[in-house]
């Protein structure tokens, strides 16, 4: 057989079991429930197009080498100087969130003796950084920490790190990690290396924006944050905020910040600029909330079932692959943009529509979908 025929039964079989995956056409008279723009912040663009061009109008689209190459270091530091210290500690900047897991993760999971417990629901690129360290590691049911507990207790021996890996935000379910228990287990056994990917939660929790972390007023015991710039920041790129040691680690051992081109500076120019805006958008991050609130007491009125999901992040179960594209279709026909999750996005038996707001929603884009939801469920 010819890898086209190889291919060909491989796109049939996923198109029988409705997980084919194809790039979806913008609709620009739908509602988008879609992007992860959770302040609305690209939406505003133009508002901060000229004072993005005052200060940093001349800045390059390329930079035409790898950070350890590039010539033109100045925004890069910049914009590492200004995050570093809202987080107080250092701040290293990557090409993308998934650059930054894949990097620090299979760096950290290579040290001897490491042992690495994740999450059941971390994000792809997390997974993709313990399998490219080929370290062994381990996962714990989602939020369990009595789980995870066994599993330290199991494995770990006298004076071995343990790295516990979670997000902040769940990108599929909206639901939080239970970062003090976390914590609390830190303080019993201060081995663990806590390393916590804000990816949902940057610019939408915290007094400042910064995530779950501040929130709870915990930052100060995260050994190591993952920030993503390409959704609430309204940019692209991800930056890792950790002990200037940590940081000179990952310069020295993060494949994907050796080995690829960085960012464009004019890209690293805009998430400055944007991370500037994003610390007093304490309005916006109050309206996301209630939005979200609305939300979740109207799904839950509808599907008679009490939500899992604490942020701007809802899911909406279905159970089945082919009625949750049948459903995000029909809602498209009624002018609401909300795409379906499917198997391995999520585990089998748990497909569902992702709804994910943003603070430039109205109230009635939310009574609509509601709305629509009800009369289609
Ligand atoms: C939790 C989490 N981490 C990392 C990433 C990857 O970030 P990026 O899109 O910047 O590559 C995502 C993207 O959806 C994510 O949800």
């Amino acid at each position: 057989m010819s890898i086209e025929e190889i291919i060909a039964g491989r796109l049939d079989k996923l198109q029988e079991a409705g997980c084919l995956r194809r790039i979806p056409q913008p609709d620009a008279d739908c509602i988008d429930f879609t992007s992860n723009d959770y302040l609305g912040l690209a939406k505003r663009r133009a508002e901060f197009s000229e004072e993005f061009a005052d200060t940093f109008g001349r800045a390059d689209f390329t930079s035409s080498a790898s950070r350890l190459l590039a010539q033109h270091q100045d925004i890069y530091t910049e914009f590492e100087l200004f995050t570093g210290a809202l987080y107080d500690r250092k701040a290293l900047l990557f090409n993308s969130g998934y650059h930054a897991n894949v990097g620090a993760v299979s760096s950290l999971a290579s040290l001897p003796g490491a042992l690495v417990i994740a999450d059941k629901l971390i994000h792809a690129s997390i997974i993709d950084g313990l399998r490219l360290s080929g370290a062994r590691f381990h996962r714990f049911p989602h939020n369990d920490m009595k789980a995870l507990e066994r599993i330290i207790e199991r494995n770990a021996s006298d004076g071995q790190p343990v790295i516990v890996i979670a997000e902040s935000i769940y990108s599929m379910d909206g639901d939080l990690a239970p970062l003090q228990e976390l914590v609390n287990l830190k303080h019993r056994r201060p081995e663990i290396f806590l390393y916590l990917d804000e990816a949902h939660a940057l610019g939408v929790m915290g007094k400042r924006g910064l995530g779950l972390a501040e929130e709870l007023g915990l930052l100060p015991e995260i050994d190591l944050i993952v920030g993503t710039l390409g959704k609430a920041l309204a940019s692209s790129g991800a930056f890792i905020a950790a002990s200037e040691s940590i940081c000179n680690f990952l310069i020295n051992s993060a494949r994907s910040f050796i080995f690829s081109t960085c960012l464009p500076p004019a890209s690293a120019a805009w998430s400055l600029l944007m991370m500037k805006k994003m610390v007093d958008m304490q309005s916006e991050r109050d309206r996301l909330r209630n939005l979200a609130e609305r939300t979740r007491k109207g799904l839950e009125s509808i599907t008679s079932e009490e939500s899992e999901s604490r942020s701007q992040i809802l899911p909406f179960m279905v159970g089945d692959a082919e009625k949750a594209v049948m459903l995000s279709e029909a809602l498209r026909r009624k002018g609401l943009n909300v795409l379906p999750i499917r198997h391995p996005t999520v585990p089998a038996g748990t497909e569902r529509l992702r709804i994910s707001l943003s603070a430039s929603h109205s109230e009635s884009d939310i009574e609509r979908l509601l709305q629509a939801l009800t009369e289609l469920k």
